[in-house]
């Protein structure tokens, strides 16, 4: 276990004791004691239903449900991205609720939850959707489709899409617009459009000009592109999955529920990522235009990031159990040259909040992101990743303080009669 400097998070133990019951352990600090090898290969195959940038790796979403919640217990993300954590711990038999404000998001961890059980139950709700999808494809006004959407795709092969697309809608049929959402862009041939970029889309035909590649300029079968990608997903489906919710919207204004063992989530790192811009064509095809809303203004990000997560938690922290634990994974972030330490923001949120004073810091570990997994293409942005574990204190602990508080209480009354 390495030792990190004592500097980095100056919450220590004295200081915070003079103003407040939130402590910091000793030495807390450690370096990831989960595996940096890339798991896809082991993974359940819904995580890669599609692309969502700063994803996290599922070792780690993995550990820390292992290690701090047990089998039937209440997991809540309340920014769940792509549903790296939801998925993960519905697959070991915790319960769930997740939310997110970005529609994008939202589906792909519905899908991930309340997808179909069976491939062939897929495959068959496919064959249906698309017979109503011919029906609609006939209807499809190209000129209503913005130019940079059209850029991407063969006019029969965007006319099917969103043909299939507004047939699913209308079903409500998460898991295969996933699928479809996860097919839109890519350069292989077992995806829909001209060759572009996976995650953040590109054209790329000045590497792929057409005089020299014209078969990755011609109309793409979406139907068989379809089937075949249902196939991949179903190559390790989940054996089981709890129950779970899973809702659109602010983390601000998340439902408050009871009896929480643990909030896991990664919150946006002060505008770092631009989870609208990013996913831009994705989110266009989903809600056939672009929320106009961004994540977090860029102006004064770390005031606005503290303000996220002082609402959020306080309102949350409540529902957290005796020895439950709320756990941030935070990325470091920069503003004109300026490194912000996110992890000191965090902390100080903690110590500054009356409901969130009842946690102590038990463990920082700190891991580094391998540069295939940083979206950009020149892999600037979040380098580096703190895990930040913040434990509710037990039940003889709150009772001990809230008898201390009540005799204060009691002294002061005296005091003042
Ligand atoms: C770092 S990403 C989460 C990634 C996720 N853990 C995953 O593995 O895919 C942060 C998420 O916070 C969401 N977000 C930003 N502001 C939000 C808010 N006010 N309420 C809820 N979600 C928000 C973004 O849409 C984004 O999906």
């Amino acid at each position: 276990m390495a030792t990190k400097p004592a500097s980095r998070i100056s919450t220590h133990r004295t200081t915070a004791a003079k103003s407040s019951a939130f402590s910091v352990h000793e030495n807390p600090y450690e370096l990831a004691p989960w595996t940096s090898a890339c798991t896809t290969s082991v993974d359940c195959t819904f995580h890669q239903l599609a692309p969502y940038i700063g994803r996290i790796k599922t070792t780690i979403a993995r550990y820390l449900i292992d290690e701090y919640t047990s089998p039937g217990d209440l997991v809540m993300d309340p920014f769940c991205g792509s549903g790296v954590i939801p998925l993960e711990a519905a697959l070991s038999g915790r319960r769930v609720i997740a939310s997110d404000t970005n529609p994008y998001g939202v589906l792909l961890t519905r899908a991930k939850l309340l997808g179909p059980g069976q491939e062939e139950e897929a495959i068959d709700r496919l064959h249906s959707s698309w017979r109503g999808a011919l029906r609609r494809r006939s209807k499809q006004d190209l000129r209503q489709v913005p130019q940079w959407v059209r850029r991407f795709f063969h006019p029969e092969t965007l006319r099917h899409a969103l043909a299939l697309r507004d047939e699913l809608v209308s079903h409500e049929d998460w898991f295969l617009l996933a699928c479809l959402l996860g097919i839109l862009h890519h350069q292989r041939p077992g995806f829909l459009s001209y060759p572009s970029s996976h995650l953040v889309p590109y054209l790329r035909n000045r590497l792929f000009p057409e005089e020299q590649f014209p078969e990755m300029y011609q109309e793409r079968d979406v139907l068989s592109r379809m089937e075949a990608k249902i196939r991949r997903a179903f190559r390790r489906p989940p054996p089981r999955r709890a129950r779970s919710s899973v809702a659109l919207c602010d983390s601000r204004k998340a439902r408050v529920p009871k009896g929480l063992k643990a909030i896991i989530a990664s919150p946006p790192y002060m505008n770092e990522l631009d989870y609208v811009r990013d996913n831009r064509l994705r989110l266009w095809f989903l809600e056939r235009r672009l929320p106009e809303e961004r994540d977090i203004p860029k102006s004064n990000p770390e005031g606005l990031f503290r303000d996220l997560m002082t609402s959020t938690l306080a309102r949350l922290a409540a529902a957290v159990v005796p020895e439950g634990a709320i756990i941030l994974i935070v990325g470091d972030a920069s503003r004109g040259g300026r490194a912000i330490d996110t992890a000191q923001v965090v902390t100080s949120v903690f110590q500054k909040s009356p409901v969130l004073n009842a946690f102590s810091l038990v463990r920082v570990i700190n891991d580094l992101i391998p540069d295939v997994r940083r979206s950009r293409r020149d892999l600037s942005g979040t380098k580096s990743e703190t895990i930040l574990v913040f434990r509710r204190q037990s039940l003889r602990r709150l009772q001990v303080d809230q008898k201390k508080i009540a005799s204060a209480a009691r002294i002061s009354l005296m005091e003042n009669s």
